[in-house]
């Protein structure tokens, strides 16, 4: 049965190859001062920063940079991101990049009139803003994340070893979006893939939970099916745009909160990941990948007609003549075969991961409730080591 919840979802989304053709008309809802933030310097090398600041050059804003924003956005960035902002008092901050400079720019939207340190308030004490948030606007240039159309903002605070997200409320979520799938072909193949699974991930994370049949899990088997169909495309020729555009709109859909309305959620894969990308600073989607088998099987016996139905539904596996243990299995050594097929990071000692950090790794795993088992932290222990 479906529980009692709210949908709305506040971002404007514009996709397709023209789909930067609205920015122009975006801009002018909003006052002088434009912050533009991105990252090392891709979209320097693939033309986006050159076409974007066209538009604002067209429009007459008054433009201030924040560059350098690193994947896995750390505490420090963050106030230097602070500092710049609360001078230039912009009226919009445009994220221009993949989920970490998306984040990036909604944890600095929350900070710019807030006298708190962001860490402490937004990612240990997890408080809502009080202050005025600037207004977001994002250009994607890699598909995973879903921070496009979320609240989601994550930030990494290496001198206390910690990742932590914090899911801010509707009016932190951008107030547009420009999701161009040409601007992701430049992608590295690894961060291809690593976002790939990610969005598989995130689909995961809402899908094992509950033993309900209801709406967002039969929309989940559906974006999952479409998911994996378009990554085998897409990792054969990276330049097919159907499978580039099916990817990026997967992956909005699947973190827009769509699929969680209704139902109990995971996510334990990615609090194990995030600990991982915590001491490693790895790659979000590697960190997942990861560790998602060792994990997937411990709960399995505990979710194990969800499983048995991932199987089937995703899969394509035949039930005939079979228990559910064993449609079960069968289900994740299909998922084994495609992750290592489209090239994913398949243990955490590959990220630099150590069995001297197992025991960090496990103290900084936050522990959720809404899976199919609440771990302990030995069982935390016992999946990382798995994982190694
Ligand atoms: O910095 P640049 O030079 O732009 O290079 C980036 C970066 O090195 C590169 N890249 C991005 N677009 C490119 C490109 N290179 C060539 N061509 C392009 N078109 O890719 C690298 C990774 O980018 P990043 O933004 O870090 O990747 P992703 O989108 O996976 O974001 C990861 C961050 O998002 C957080 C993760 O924890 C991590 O910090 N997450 C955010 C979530 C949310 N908001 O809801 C949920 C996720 O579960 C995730 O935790
Ligand atoms: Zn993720």
């Amino acid at each position: 049965m479906l529980g009692n919840f709210t949908y709305h979802n506040p971002t404007k989304l514009y996709f397709g190859e023209d789909s930067l053709k609205n920015l122009k008309d975006e801009l002018g809802n909003y006052g002088q001062n434009v912050l533009l933030v991105y990252g090392g310097g891709s979209i320097k090398k693939n033309g986006v920063y050159d076409e974007i600041t066209a538009v604002l050059r067209e429009c007459a804003k008054t433009v201030t940079e924040v560059s350098g924003v690193m994947p896995n956005p750390t505490a420090t960035k963050l106030l230097e991101g602070v500092k710049i902002a609360r001078e230039f008092k912009p009226d919009l901050i445009l994220a221009v990049g993949g989920g970490s400079v998306c984040d990036y720019s909604k944890a600095v939207s929350v900070s710019v009139n807030c006298d708190d340190d962001p860490w402490e308030k937004y990612f240990m004490r997890f408080e809502e803003p009080d202050c005025e948030i600037v207004p977001v606007g994002c250009i994607l240039t890699m598909a995973g994340t879903g921070s496009e159309m979320n609240g989601g903002s994550v930030i990494t605070n290496h001198d206390v070893k910690l990742k932590i997200g914090h899911v801010f409320a509707d009016d932190v979520m951008p107030k547009f979006s420009i999701l161009n799938p040409r601007y992701t072909m430049t992608l590295p193949k690894y961060q291809m893939c690593a976002g790939i699974y990610d969005i598989m991930n995130h689909i995961c994370e809402q899908y094992f939970s509950g033993e309900d049949d209801n709406t967002s899990d039969y929309i989940s088997e559906g974006l999952m099916k479409g998911l994996i169909h378009a990554s085998y495309i897409a990792v054969k020729d990276p330049q097919d745009y159907e499978a580039r555009s099916n990817i990026m709109w997967t992956a909005t859909w699947a973190l827009n909160t769509l699929v969680a309305k209704g139902k109990s959620t995971d996510w334990m894969v990615h609090m194990l990941g995030q600990a991982v990308g915590a001491y490693t600073d790895a790659t979000h989607g590697m960190t997942l990948a990861a560790v998602s088998l060792p994990y997937y099987r411990y709960i399995m016996p505990y979710g194990i007609k969800k499983f048995a139905r991932f199987a089937v539904n995703v899969w394509g596996i035949s039930p005939d003549g079979k228990s559910d243990e064993q449609l079960a299995n069968e289900g994740l050594d299909a998922m084994e075969s495609w992750m290592k097929e489209i090239g994913l990071v398949m243990n955490i000692s590959e990220l630099g991961a150590t069995e001297e950090m197992i025991e960090g790794i496990a103290k900084a795993t936050i522990i959720l409730t809404g899976g199919y088992k609440v771990l302990e932290k030995d069982e935390v222990k016992k999946i990382l080591k798995d994982s190694l």
